[in-house]
């Protein structure tokens, strides 16, 4: 089968397309014959080498999520899976191929009508916005601000956000036709990357104090966004895009004590696996119906992958970049 391996760690030259043998289902695993797959922010982490630490080779196939046919079970797997629609998670790699591996618990059937460009927009990225927000206890009528809001787990923050009843929805970007992009999906507020209303804004509000900030940046900067919190105010950190905040971060927390901020991690490897494909199969569905959007940034083949990943890395991407293995 045809698939990209990551021949040499560093630039995008390094993801070369190249016959590898078959994968092969092993014991409650399938076999899906890929579709589409979802070309995700942590892959080009891997690609360039900066989680050496974490037994990454080269030669792996990059990847994690994938949507397709069932074409194959391992020991232990119902039959009845084979020819069926699915969405799967190949965890950190296996993904970039025309065929992948995932465990039957990373499996959730493809609801009628959706596509499956569609369905690796949202499948990973919605349910972690979803638990992030659930981690923070987001309710109705609280305010919000979704810090890196133009990436798949954002997109899908503003959104639930939005839908949830949050008072406020604010993001962080750094264009106005972002801006204008995330408003259209809910956003109400507009803020640069800082924190703090473009000169040409277009919204009246000024930056206030946020009950919940869902911050997948990290970086030098998160601290500020600390100062941004109302009394009893959460930030959960998601992700880290911009790489890890100061170590002394916590320093902004203790010197606001009166004012019971809180900082959490969150991650969704510790959501109960029945809960995280619940969830999934719901958003997945809530896609098909129009009511959460897939924002696919462009849709290239599998053997332009090292054009995905320039892309990525020269941040030009909104939402998310498919690779489809049709010819
Ligand atoms: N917690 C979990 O369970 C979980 C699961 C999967 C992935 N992740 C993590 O989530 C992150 C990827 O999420 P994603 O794909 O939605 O994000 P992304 O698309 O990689 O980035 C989101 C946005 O952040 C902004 N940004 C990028 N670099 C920045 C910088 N240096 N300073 C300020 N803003 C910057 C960009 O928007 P603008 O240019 O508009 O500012 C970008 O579109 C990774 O850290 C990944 O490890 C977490």
């Amino acid at each position: 089968m045809r698939a990209v391996q990551i021949r040499r760690f560093g630039d995008p030259s390094g993801l070369e397309v190249t016959e590898v043998p078959d994968a092969m289902a092993g014991p409650g695993q399938v076999v899906i014959a890929v579709e589409t797959i979802g070309v995700g922010g942590v892959d080009a982490v891997i690609r360039r080498g900066t989680l050496g630490g974490f037994g990454f080779r080269e030669g792996l196939i990059p990847g994690s999520e994938v949507a397709g046919v069932v074409e194959a079970v391992g020991e232990g797997v119902d039959g009845g899976w084979i020819g069926r629609r699915v969405w799967g998670f190949t965890g950190t790699g296996g993904a970039y191929a025309e065929r992948a591996v995932a465990r039957l618990d990373d499996i959730t059937a493809l609801p009628a009508g959706l596509s499956a460009v569609d369905a690796v927009a949202v499948g990973s990225s919605a349910p972690v916005a979803r638990f992030a927000l659930a981690h923070a206890h987001f309710s109705a009528g609280e305010s919000v601000l979704v810090r890196g809001a133009a990436g798949s787990i954002g997109i899908a923050a503003v959104e639930l956000a939005a839908t949830a009843g949050a008072s406020t929805v604010a993001v962080t970007t750094s264009s106005t036709e972002r801006g204008r992009r995330l408003q259209k999906l809910g956003a109400t507020l507009v803020l640069d990357r800082n924190g703090e209303a473009p000169a040409d804004a277009e919204t009246d509000a000024a930056a206030s104090d946020f009950d919940v900030v869902i911050d997948i940046v990290g970086g030098p900067e998160l601290p500020g966004f600390l100062d941004q919190l109302a009394p009893n105010g959460r930030l959960v950190s998601v992700g880290v895009v911009a790489g890890m905040p100061p170590a002394d971060f916590g320093m902004r927390l203790l010197q606001s004590f009166q004012r019971s901020r809180s900082f959490a991690t969150f991650s969704l490897d510790t959501v109960p696996i029945a809960d995280r494909n619940t969830a999934r199969a719901e958003l997945l569905a809530a896609t098909a119906r129009g009511e959460l959007h897939a924002v696919v940034h462009d849709v290239l083949s599998l053997t332009a992958a090292a054009d995905a990943h320039r892309a990525m890395d020269r941040g030009e991407v909104f939402g998310r970049i498919v690779l489809t293995t049709e010819p």
